[in-house]
């Protein structure tokens, strides 16, 4: 079999199960791939960091440029601008596959990187950085290829959908539910960039970019936060019938040409909105079921109609799950040029009796 060498750059919850996952569960990775997914090494800040898995010290380095030079395959699990984007270029320049978790670096820099990447040649991939476990950009760029989407609602921040459910079912202020949210281990030490709408803004502008198939960055999105709802807006939605999410809404709108207040007597212009601040749901809306951390990615298409992802958003487990499936995707492409085998070990059951299947979930 082939061995693809794999370097991790990044060792924190994400980075540490992404490990995790390639250290034991290595042979149905090859029997998936055809490949040897081989770790080469993980690049970190600091070697003699705690960690919540049990990684072979040797694999830690922290010359990541000199493990990335090694890679067929780079993971890039650290976050933020620097020096995510200089080693996701030093990554795309010496002609790995890159994937990654990194929605800040995505909405600021993504155009660039893309550019980059598609010149030379190079899958860019990260499922990881919108809606942790769902799987949710590739269903909008592959599933629904052949379709038109004309909207795209998400709850794409667990946090503030913690604090806004918790708003919700305790009649809580936000900023008791904020305690509440720190306290359990959901909300950052800084949540700034949670409540204020900037993470939610970050992957509303790469749904958006996806979906419609145009490249928004984050000054593109109109963003506000959840810190100005209070106890008495979230009764008030209540009591007609409505819950107040946080959505990151994408849709496609027609403005009369001389402006939305400026009615010219009947031409229209036709663009995309993308926006995120606290949004009226009737309370029986798929999106109004979403409760605590979760998040969940409501689609309409022309053809396909209303199609709705659901599952966590955040968290080690879930996010690297999302990254392995890009992770295989990437080594089944470069083993095949294509889209892989299945080479499942899974015993087909016979028919159960009814009785056998009357499951309650
Ligand atoms: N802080 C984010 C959330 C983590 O609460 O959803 C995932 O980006």
């Amino acid at each position: 079999t082939k061995t693809l060498k794999v370097a991790l750059l990044g060792a924190g919850n994400v980075g540490s199960q992404v490990a995790r996952i390639l250290l034991t569960d290595a042979s149905a990775l090859a029997a998936r791939t055809g490949a040897r997914l081989e770790l080469v090494g993980i690049a970190v800040r600091n070697v003699d960091a705690p960690r919540e898995v049990e990684i072979p010290r040797e694999l830690f380095t922290t010359d990541a440029s000199a493990l990335i030079r090694k890679a067929d395959i780079v993971i890039e699990l650290m976050g933020g601008l620097e020096p995510a984007r200089t080693l996701i270029l030093e990554a795309i320049e010496h002609g790995a596959t890159v994937v990654t978790g990194n929605k800040a670096l995505l909405a600021v820099d993504g155009p660039t990187l893309y550019e980059k990447a598609d010149a030379a040649g190079v899958q860019l991939s990260y499922e990881a950085a919108v809606a942790g476990a769902i799987p949710i950009l590739r269903p909008i760029t592959d599933s629904l290829a052949g379709d038109k989407i004309t909207r795209v609602m998400g709850i794409v921040n667990g946090t503030t959908n913690f604090i806004l459910d918790a708003m919700d079912s305790t009649g809580a202020e936000f900023a008791d539910a904020l305690a509440e949210a720190t306290r359990l281990g959901y909300a950052e030490a800084d949540p700034t960039a949670d409540v204020e709408g900037h993470d939610a803004a970050a992957k509303g502008a790469i749904l958006a970019s996806l979906a419609f198939h145009t490249r928004f960055a984050l000054e593109d999105v109109h963003c506000e936060g959840i810190t100005g709802v209070s106890a008495g807006d979230i009764a008030a939605a209540k009591e007609a019938g409505y819950v107040i999410k946080l959505l990151a809404i994408a849709e496609k709108i027609s403005v009369p040409t001389g402006g939305q207040n400026n009615d010219d007597g009947g031409t229209f212009t036709t663009g995309v909105s993308v926006r995120v601040h606290p949004t009226l749901i009737p309370r029986e809306h798929p999106l109004g079921a979403v409760r605590g951390a979760y998040n969940a990615v409501f689609v309409e298409a022309e053809s396909a109609g209303e199609l709705m992802f659901y599952g966590r958003g955040a968290g080690g487990s879930p996010t690297a799950s999302a990254v392995m499936g890009d992770v295989v995707s990437a080594a089944r492409r470069l083993v095949l040029g294509g889209p892989g085998r299945s080479d499942s070990t899974i015993e087909v059951l016979p028919v159960l009796g009814i009785d056998a299947v009357k499951t309650r979930y």
